[in-house]
């Protein structure tokens, strides 16, 4: 059972604007029926490019409807480019909160106005609808992801899902996007140069030494500007034990770093078999 808000529950059972603008200067449609939340957002517009009116029908949970009707309330009056500045975030905090797994209601009220603005300035494609598909069950894209991994500063695969509800489904998605939210934490990490030519044939000793130095000189300077850090506890065989430190060690996605900066680095630059584990 969802734990929610005063304000949720007030803007579920008496949501504000719901209905349709006969007259709307421009509509917005997102979800679907068959995704379990639909919303279609209605917006009248003035000469100077201000919200007078804003309605919304939808199709979901009281989170949904939640944010609906706050999203409605939120925009009124504003101009339409003061209301694309409404994050989801915002839709959120004005109702004091959400749960975390109902946060994507909230996207769908940003995306849905910026579907409605698209239809407004006459552009084929919402912001949404942008990128490649990556989650087939509830058709999101891979624009929509990065977005909501830089927006909302998301660290795991389950709050993707709790952002946008891709890999909420069948779960065939779920690799790509742990390779999306890589790439996105790979980016605050400063590229390293290729590897001219990787050793063959090494010994112990070589083989620690080479490690050792690659996470002095490539892999810790690089954690060191997120203000983590890393240090070689041991080699045993092929298995490489290091322990996280400052940032990285409370860092949610500590996992990832590990598996897909560290790991992956040492691989490319010593043996491809090596395995890295976090001792604690
Ligand atoms: S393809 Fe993403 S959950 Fe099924």
């Amino acid at each position: 059972m969802w734990e929610y808000t005063d304000k949720v529950r007030e803007h579920f059972i008496n949501p504000k604007n719901v209905g349709e603008i006969p007259d709307a200067s421009c509509v917005g449609e997102v979800g679907s029926l068959a995704c379990g939340d639909a919303l279609k957002l209605y917006l009248k517009v003035d000469e100077q490019d201000r919200i007078v009116d804003a309605k919304f029908q939808t199709f979901g949970c009281a989170s949904a409807i939640a944010s609906s009707s706050a999203l409605t309330e939120m925009i009124k009056g504003k101009t339409v480019d003061e209301a694309l500045d409404v994050s989801n975030q915002d839709i959120a905090e004005f109702l004091g909160g959400l749960p975390k797994e109902k946060m994507h209601c909230s996207v769908m009220g940003k995306e849905a106005l910026e579907a409605a603005v698209a239809n407004l300035r006459g552009q084929a494609v919402a912001p949404h609808q942008e990128g490649e598909v990556v989650c087939e069950c509830f058709g999101v894209t891979d624009e929509t992801i990065k977005r909501a991994i830089a927006e909302n500063k998301l660290n795991t695969v389950e709050e993707i899902t709790d952002y946008t509800k891709a890999g909420g489904g069948c779960g065939k998605c779920l690799d790509k996007l742990a390779d999306i939210l890589a790439e996105m934490k790979g980016q605050k990490l400063k590229p390293l140069e290729p590897v001219a030519q990787r050793p063959a044939g090494l010994t112990n000793l070589q083989r620690m030494k080479l490690i050792s130095k690659i996470i002095d000189e490539e892999i810790s300077p690089s954690l060191q500007k997120d203000g983590g850090n890393i240090e070689l506890v041991d080699v045993d065989g092929k298995k490489v034990l290091v322990q996280l430190r400052g940032a990285c060690s409370s860092c949610k996605s500590s996992q990832l770093t590990l598996k897909q900066f560290v790991e992956k680095r040492l691989r490319d630059a010593v043996e491809p078999d090596l395995t890295v584990e976090e001792v604690r």
